[in-house]
């Protein structure tokens, strides 16, 4: 079991009220073990509406025992596939009004995020049967950014990240074993390549749906016009 199971084991046994696993929550945010637990790290996060709810609809996840939280479906258009594709990423973080992954800037997300730069997002959290879909233009991050992330992660993970060569084909998984070892052993793993980095995206457009036992599901929509919040309710 990984620190990370023990703490969400204890916080899933706990006899207490939804009311004081959001206070235990809050407490943990303090302690750090927050990020172990949840992942996702808000960061100055932006006061518009959505973003309230978005962090309100995160904890009651946390709260109902949510695993695997930070997966985000990403779906992007190729031009020049004229291809749609969709993939899930791990969100790191939410600074302000942005949403960060990082990932490999030369594999085909990065060749689509380069020739049409509007993507959808979409997260869904079974533990309370929510759907958050949004619409958003992508960028990458800065390379300070990327180089102060990589320098804080683990070396494992970084030799993943370098020694990969995301989406290509290759031989076999043994292959992919022997790279991942070269490059524990010989490369500066705390060095961000070019090729490696954050994403970006800012959406424009949020939908929450809220599933109910009656199927009267709630659907909320946020859509940004002219720097304004524009609010609706869908039909289920
Ligand atoms: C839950 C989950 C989280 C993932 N997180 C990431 C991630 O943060 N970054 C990434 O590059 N790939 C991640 N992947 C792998 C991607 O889904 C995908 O296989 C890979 O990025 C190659 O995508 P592409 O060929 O469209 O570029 C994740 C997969 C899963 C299932």
């Amino acid at each position: 079991m990984t620190n990370y199971d023990a703490i969400l084991h204890i916080y899933q046994k706990l006899h207490i009220s939804a009311f004081l696993k959001v206070l235990f929550l809050k407490f943990l945010i303090d302690n750090k073990t927050y990020i172990i637990l949840t992942m996702i790290k808000f960061i100055n996060l932006n006061k518009a509406v959505p973003y309230l709810i978005l962090k309100e609809k995160y904890e009651e996840a946390i709260v109902a025992g949510q695993n695997n939280i930070e997966a985000i479906s990403i779906s992007s258009y190729s031009n020049k596939m004229n291809e749609v594709d969709s993939r899930y990423v791990n969100l790191k973080f939410i600074s302000n009004d942005e949403f960060i992954f990082f990932s490999n800037y030369e594999s085909p997300k990065a060749a689509a995020f380069n020739s049409h730069n509007q993507v959808a997002a979409l997260i869904y959290w079974p533990s309370t049967n929510m759907q958050i879909r949004m619409k958003a233009k992508i960028k990458k991050t800065s390379d300070e950014f990327n180089q102060q992330y990589f320098f804080d992660r683990s070396e494992e993970k970084n030799a993943l990240a370098i020694s990969s060569n995301q989406s290509n084909e290759i031989v076999s998984y043994n292959q992919v074993k022997e790279n991942y070892n070269k490059s524990l052993k010989n490369d500066d793993l705390k060095k961000c390549p070019e090729y490696w980095g954050g994403y970006s995206f800012t959406p424009y457009y949020f939908e929450f749906w809220e599933g109910h036992e009656s199927r009267i599901n709630k659907r909320e929509v946020f859509q940004k016009i002219d720097g304004i919040w524009k609010q609706s309710i869908l039909q289920p």
